[in-house]
């Protein structure tokens, strides 16, 4: 068998976040092996990493983390000495219907990889990382004030997903603090671009603007978020991975708020441009509609230790971004009706099952 210099476990490497980094570290890497392990949920889709599927230095495992026995048993077989941990039920709505689920995926699973990596790693005494890819929903709500949540603020989650992922949090610090496993957490804020699920505000809008369907704006869109451009995240993931200490925790954004309904009208504008309709054709489609219970008004993260400590920064404006997320939704209209429609879950899993 090949050998690799590091065997990186890479978990919901087949969701939106996980397929960008997984694509940067199979191609920036190669003298890495890198596992993505997924269980292929709604939100899982293979089809995200088509162009890196065949590369040697890339294996897909399909496994569900709150499975301990199999983590144990994955952790052995593929010699693994790093873990980037995406899996995670991810989307607020979803978590306001079934919390339990995402207790059940967020900490369990995290705790149940936790267990899987520290028996391994105090077997074999080696270097080892175990990064936790956090959000900055955890830190709570911000007022209208122009403050950002920074390493640290205290956590004050509202919603099932964020109070989830927050607990999850807390188990990583834990097994450091407790067992020493070498940890590392970063918190980031909204992700934005290709592979993203579109239940989530940016491709669901561009989707129904396309399609002249209603944009459901939650209260008075007046709620504010923090968007970074995908690859900006898994760059950062990158530098924290190989170069953030021990036990420490980064935040991750690009100083980058935006008003919902001021994001909803870039949008609107750049989608009618590029179909060649008027300026304003969609304005119409604008729909308030009742909020989103526990709706956090602001989130604003300070990323400037992750700056000043390891040289990240964002390399795109957003203007760029979303010309380029909207012209990638646009194009990808067929990866847009299979998603929707749930076809490539039912071809996927044949062409799996066997693994
Ligand atoms: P996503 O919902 O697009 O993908 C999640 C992936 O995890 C899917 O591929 C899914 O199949 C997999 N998964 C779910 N349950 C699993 C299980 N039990 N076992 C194995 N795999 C499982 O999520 P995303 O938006 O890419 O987010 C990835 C991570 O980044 C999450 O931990 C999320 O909390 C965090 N995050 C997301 C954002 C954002 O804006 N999307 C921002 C900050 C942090
Ligand atoms: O801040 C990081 C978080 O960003 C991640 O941890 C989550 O995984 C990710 O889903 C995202 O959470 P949000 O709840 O901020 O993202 P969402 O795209 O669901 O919503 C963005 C904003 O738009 C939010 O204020 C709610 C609003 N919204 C959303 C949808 C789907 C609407 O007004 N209408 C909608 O239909």
């Amino acid at each position: 068998m090949e050998q690799f210099k590091r065997n990186i476990l890479i978990t919901g490497g087949a969701g939106f976040i996980g397929s960008n980094l997984v694509r940067l570290f199979v191609n920036r890497y190669p003298e890495y092996r890198i596992v993505n392990l997924d269980v292929l949920t709604y939100a899982g889709n293979l089809e995200n990493l088509k162009d890196v599927e065949n590369r040697p230095n890339y294996v897909f495992v399909k496994a569900d983390i709150c499975d301990y026995e199999r983590m144990a048993q994955i952790f052995a077989e593929y010699d693994i000495d790093g873990v980037i941990h995406l899996a995670a039920e991810s989307h607020v709505d979803r978590s306001i219907k079934d919390p339990f689920t995402f207790a059940r995926t967020n900490v369990m699973g995290t705790l149940s990889l936790l267990q899987a990596a520290k028996e391994q790693w105090k077997e074999e005494g080696r270097a080892y990382r175990f990064y936790h890819v956090s959000t900055d929903e955890v830190y709570g709500a911000l007022q209208m004030d122009g403050t950002f949540f920074t390493e640290k603020t205290k956590y004050d989650p509202h919603s099932p997903y964020s109070a989830s992922k927050a607990s999850s949090d807390h188990f990583v610090r834990a097994f450091h603090d407790t067992y020493g496993l070498p940890t590392v957490i970063s918190n980031c804020s909204n992700n934005y671009g290709p592979y993203q699920f579109p239940e989530k505000l940016i491709p669901l809008f561009i989707n129904n603007i396309r399609h002249g369907r209603p944009l459901p704006v939650y209260g008075k869109g007046e709620n504010v978020r923090d968007w970074l451009y995908v690859e900006d995240h898994a760059r950062a993931i990158d530098v924290i991975f190989h170069n953030g200490k021990d036990g420490d925790t980064y935040n991750i954004g690009g100083f980058n708020e935006w008003k919902n309904i001021d994001l909803i009208k870039v949008m609107i504008s750049v989608v009618d441009r590029l179909l060649g309709n008027p300026e304003g054709h969609s304005l119409g489609l604008i729909t308030y509609v009742k909020d989103r219970a526990g709706h956090d008004l602001r989130y604003a993260i300070d990323s400037t230790k992750l700056h000043e400590e390891l040289g990240w920064e964002p390399s795109l404006q957003f203007e760029e971004g979303i010309e380029k997320t909207v012209k990638w939704y646009l194009d990808h209209q067929e990866w847009m009706d299979r998603v929707t429609s749930g076809d490539y879950m039912a071809y996927y899993e044949n062409m799996y099952k066997d693994r």
